[in-house]
């Protein structure tokens, strides 16, 4: 019998996490909280799924059913016979703690439940839990069916039963995997692109260099394939500064201290491709 998955958060990463398990042969369950927000969500999985058809990647056939197997809903009671729950709603820990409470009187006792979170603690999400050993956090990257990484994150109670749950997970979905060992905010990913871009920022508010000579300057002094301004556009400025604010908070790291440039920019709306404008315009 296949595997059950619920993903709760229809948005750009839910969305993604559920096309690629549904494509990797789990029935999934896609739950948001309105109906416009799953009818995106859906719609953007079967754009995803015809673009791989056209160019080859994927038949007709296999992308039909698994669609197929993808439950949209905004009924949470539907996530309780799922083995594995990936939870990928906002970035805000309130939200996500009154989903964990929730999840934890609704799923069966060995269901595993994880967080998609870019940055807050998953001990801190485990503890409104009666299962804290059986939560962990599986951070994957955007666009999610293309990006190869995910980041497997232990609380501070996390059982290797369930880090290895996980890793099954991500690996049959055709990630690799890197593990966090110890719960620090952010864990390695966002720390690194956290520092990358608040400097990226300062220096470009600071009138030192232009966004795109910033850009250009990781690009081909460092080889990397997009620059840190043009990657805070696509993830999301508001995004960032969320992820950057959690781990200044938490480590109390100056480096991490979000530059005056992005809060205005989160301000006027301009938070990158999604609005339109960010530190480019598109
Ligand atoms: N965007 C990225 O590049 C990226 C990368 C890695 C991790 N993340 C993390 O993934 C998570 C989701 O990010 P996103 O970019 O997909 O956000 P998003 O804004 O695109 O989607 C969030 C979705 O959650 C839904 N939602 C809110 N409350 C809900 C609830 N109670 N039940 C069900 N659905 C609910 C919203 O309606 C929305 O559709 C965040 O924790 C984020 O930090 C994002």
């Amino acid at each position: 019998m296949a595997k059950k998955l619920a993903v709760i958060g229809a948005g750009l990463m839910g969305s993604g996490i559920a096309q690629v398990s549904a494509q990797a042969g789990w029935d999934v369950v896609l739950r948001d909280v309105t109906d416009e927000a799953l009818r995106r969500g859906t719609d953007g999985i079967r754009a995803s799924y015809d673009k791989f058809v056209s160019k080859g990647k994927l038949t007709a056939e296999d992308a039909e059913a698994a669609l197929g197997r993808i439950t949209a809903t905004t009924d949470l009671d539907a996530a309780s016979e799922a083995d594995i729950v990936v939870e990928a709603v906002f970035e805000r820990i309130d939200v996500k703690q009154e989903i964990f409470r929730t999840l934890d009187g609704l799923v069966r006792d060995e269901a595993v439940l994880a967080s998609n979170t870019s940055a807050i603690p998953i001990t801190k999400i485990a503890a409104v839990t009666e299962r804290p050993e059986r939560v962990v956090g599986t951070h994957f990257f955007s666009p999610v069916p293309m990006m190869q990484l995910c980041e497997l994150v232990r609380g501070y109670k996390t059982s290797d039963e369930t880090l290895a749950a996980a890793r099954e997970f991500a690996e049959g979905v055709g990630k690799t995997c890197i593990v966090v060992n110890r719960d620090v905010a952010g864990f390695v990913t966002t720390r690194l692109i956290s520092a990358l871009v608040v400097e990226a920022a300062k220096l470009h508010e600071s009138g030192v260099a232009t966004a795109e000579d910033i850009d250009i300057a990781c690009k081909l002094g460092f080889g990397h394939a997009m620059g840190p301004l043009a990657t805070a556009d696509l993830t999301g400025v508001d995004i960032l500064l969320h992820a950057t604010e959690n781990i200044y908070t938490e480590s109390q790291d100056e480096k991490f201290a979000p530059p005056e440039l992005m809060r205005r920019m989160v301000d006027a709306g301009d938070i990158g491709r999604k609005s339109g404008q960010g530190f480019y315009r598109y």
